[in-house]
């Protein structure tokens, strides 16, 4: 059989666990060996667990986060497409989920988000649509990946956490010296669930410092 057709094992299980992409594997590798999803005490709304979701669809990290957390968490998500209608009732049942159909850099979108904040948890697996141009997607992911740390300067709680995906290439050095100004640690971190050949990595800054607000 050719390998085209050969379904890989991280799509196969998301299937059966009814997950719509393997791209949760990845956030559950980082979940289980980095504290992603601590809570901040300085979010008091009866629940400390604010979290904001960037390039969710089709929806594999939301339901992941909505499954683990429940009604602990408040999840707010974005993503240029709709979310995948198939899983809309799972990520929908409990009140304490926002979705916005847009883009990260519009003003409007950024408003709605930051009203959501602050957050204590922003993840992000946002990435370009890619042309096969090494340079011309690398420049695009780093661009969304800046944009993503300007959400974390502006609407993450001291002490709070990122973890967003990034194409190795260009100038991503520069982004993580910048995470590493924001953040007590910020390290770069590939999960196994990455394809053998993918250039994606995560960038991950931990405990945000009080002078980075
Ligand atoms: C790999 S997919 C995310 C998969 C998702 N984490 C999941 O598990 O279902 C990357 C997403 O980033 C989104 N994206 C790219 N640029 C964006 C932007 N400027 N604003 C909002 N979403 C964006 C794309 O539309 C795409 O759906």
């Amino acid at each position: 059989m050719a390998d085209y057709k050969k379904i890989d094992h991280w799509q196969e299980k998301a299937r059966k666990e009814g997950y719509p992409a393997r791209s949760v594997y990845k956030l559950k590798e980082i979940d289980e060996k980095f504290p992603v999803f601590k809570p901040v005490s300085s979010i008091n709304s009866g629940n400390n667990m604010r979290i904001l979701d960037i390039g969710a669809a089709p929806g594999s990290w939301s339901l992941y986060v909505l499954r683990k957390f429940g009604a602990r968490c408040l999840l707010s998500a974005v993503d240029l497409s709709p979310l995948s209608r198939e899983f809309d009732k799972g990520l929908f049942d409990g009140g304490n989920f926002f979705f916005i159909q847009g883009d990260i850099t519009s003003v409007q979108v950024r408003g709605s988000l930051f009203e959501k904040g602050p957050y204590s948890t922003i993840i992000s697996d946002a990435a370009p649509s890619t042309t096969g141009n090494h340079t011309v997607d690398s420049t695009r992911s780093l661009a969304i990946a800046e944009e993503v740390v300007n959400y974390a300067e502006n609407t993450l709680a001291v002490c709070g956490n990122l973890a967003l995906k990034v194409f190795q290439g260009g100038d991503s050095a520069a982004l993580l010296k910048r995470m590493k100004l924001i953040f007590e640690t910020a390290k770069s971190f590939k999960p196994q669930a990455c394809r053998g050949e993918s250039v994606e990595t995560y960038y991950l800054g931990l405990n945000k410092r009080k002078s980075a607000t």
